[in-house]
């Protein structure tokens, strides 16, 4: 056998194979070919119907959406072999817009759309045909169901569900580096043709951003972008059918793009030295002031820990980092004195807290400063030899009679001389007085423990150079009784005894 024998065998062998004919269909069932040459496909035609098995395939019309003819839009005809053509046939549609929608001529079988379709809305209807004897009322073909799609128009954009997206990116991120991915949507149909085939592009935001075509993806596009150069950026995106062709329909979108801080900036101290004052009588804890380094960057990356480094006065001074204001604040640590050291010296150091590995060759991420502290001089209230005096003193002394010293000097190295006086307020009746030169205290009426045993006054003690640094000490005098009947006087108060003496009177 040759080549040809052979093919030829094949052929035949594949056609004995298939138990449908073309004949036997057209013969068991209503001649549904559709008329229409609008959007038939190969699919319907009779070559395909000879390869189907039960040859339903071509059971469908197929309608173009939104027709704007001003007549009824031709859809197909039903057609059965026993129609004569002698009007004996009728020809009956239900399903769905069966008598509305679609409407058939019952003497031809020509369907009819009565208006415009909407694919999107209804992209397929199911119906039913039959065709009976319009005498008898017999059918003349069993009923069969036909379907009647709905040809895709690129009649739909695609949208976007959003009007704007926001999004944000870190500074300094590398080319390439996906933001956000946008998607936009079509109601065409997806299955046929371009209509719903999206192909974004971007409109505004080049050169920082660019867009993947097929994906809707947004990545950066620039190396380096700095947040601390620009921070936001507006990207629109058009997103067109037909594969981005033109004569395709497009719809847009923005995109809000922030760029996010990263570390890329180190502390830096403003000033290269920095003066401080201190008065010498501060206390440990006592804030002298505060430094600040300041940092381009923001939030985490622009935190900031201080600590002092070195210098002649790290023992004497502390710094802590306040949190909120990103200060460092420096402390006394140890009593100062003017006296023995006026000026001390630290170096100060900014730190990063959180520093990132990728940006350590733009580092360090640190600075230092000099701080200069200078100690003042302060002067200080005169001081007491003691906290409190208590002076006991015989009820019946002399008047003018010293009954005890108080003592104040001042701690400055001026060392000004003191000048003491009594607090009125205290001796009311201005039974005492004091020498203001020396602090001598002495009665200046005469006393009786039964009207008071104690006085309790208030000395105060004032800088001569400077008055008003005044300090104030108790000083509880109490008086002791004596045997009035038979008085025991100490021989030196013997020449100043004064019988029956009156208050405010001076015994000569
Ligand atoms: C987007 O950015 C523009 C311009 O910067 C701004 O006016 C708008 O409020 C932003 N919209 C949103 C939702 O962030
Ligand atoms: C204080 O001065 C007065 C008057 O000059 C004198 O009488 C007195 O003795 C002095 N007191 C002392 C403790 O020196
Ligand atoms: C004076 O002080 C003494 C000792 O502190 C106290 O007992 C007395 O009540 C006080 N007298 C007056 C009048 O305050």
């Amino acid at each position: 056998m040759t080549i040809q024998q052979v093919l030829l065998l094949l052929l035949l062998w594949m056609w004995l194979l298939h138990p449908c004919r073309t004949e036997m269909l057209f013969r068991r069932t209503p001649d549904l070919r559709p008329r229409s040459s609008v959007g038939r496909t190969s699919g319907s035609d009779g070559k395909a119907l000879h390869r189907q098995k039960r040859g339903w395939m071509w059971n469908q019309f197929f309608l173009l959406e939104e027709y704007t003819g001003s007549d009824y839009q031709y859809v197909g005809k039903l057609h059965s072999d026993q129609d004569k053509g002698d009007g004996s046939l009728k020809y009956i549609l239900s399903g769905d817009g069966a008598g509305t929608l679609f409407i058939i001529d019952e003497k031809t079988g020509d369907i009819h759309a009565t208006r415009r379709i909407d694919r999107e809305e209804k992209a397929f209807y199911t119906l039913r045909a039959q065709a009976i004897n319009r005498r008898t009322l017999r059918p003349v073909e069993p009923e069969s169901e036909f379907v009647i799609k709905i040809h895709d128009i690129n009649d739909n954009e695609p949208t976007f569900p959003e009007e704007i997206y926001t999004a944000s990116v870190p500074e300094m991120s590398v080319v390439g580096t996906s933001v956000v991915q946008v998607t936009a949507t079509d109601a065409d149909d997806p299955s046929y043709g371009n209509s719903a085939r999206v192909i974004y592009s971007i409109l505004q935001g080049q050169p920082y951003f660019s867009v993947e075509p097929e994906t809707g993806i947004i990545r950066t596009a620039l190396p380096n972008m700095n947040r601390e150069n620009r921070e936001q950026y507006q990207v629109v995106i058009q997103a067109k059918d037909m594969g981005g062709q033109m004569g395709g329909l497009s719809g847009t979108t923005t995109v809000n793009i922030t760029l996010t801080d990263v570390n890329d900036n180190p502390p830096r101290f403003p000033q290269s030295t920095i003066h401080l004052r201190i008065p010498e009588s501060s206390p440990v804890g006592t804030a002298i002031g505060s430094v600040k380094a300041t940092d381009a960057d923001t939030g985490k990356n622009a935190e900031v820990e201080y600590r002092i480094i070195d210098g002649d006065g790290t023992d004497m001074f502390d710094i802590v980092t306040q949190k909120d204001t990103q200060e460092g604040i420096i402390t006394v640590r140890k009593p100062l004195d003017y006296e023995t050291r006026r000026l001390y010296t630290l170096k100060v150091e900014a730190e990063n807290t959180h520093v990132d590995p990728r940006f350590y060759y733009l580092g360090p991420f640190k600075d230092t400063t000099i701080v200069k502290i200078s100690v003042e001089d302060v002067d200080e209230p005169p001081v007491f030899s003691r906290s409190s005096y208590l002076f006991e003193v015989h009820e019946d002394i002399e008047l003018g009679t010293i009954i005890g010293t108080v003592m104040a000097r001042d701690p400055d190295s001026a060392s000004s001389p003191i000048r003491f006086s009594l607090d009125r307020h205290t001796d009311l009746d201005r039974i005492f007085n004091i020498h203001s030169g020396n602090g001598s205290i002495y009665t200046s009426k005469p006393l009786d423990r039964e009207i008071s045993q104690w006085h309790n006054l208030s000395v105060i003690a004032a800088e001569i150079n400077n008055p008003k640094d005044t300090t104030r000490v108790p000083v509880y005098v109490r008086i002791l009784d004596v045997n009035d009947n038979a008085p025991q006087f100490a021989v030196f108060y013997d020449t100043f005894v004064c019988e029956n003496a009156r208050a405010g009177q001076v015994c000569l």
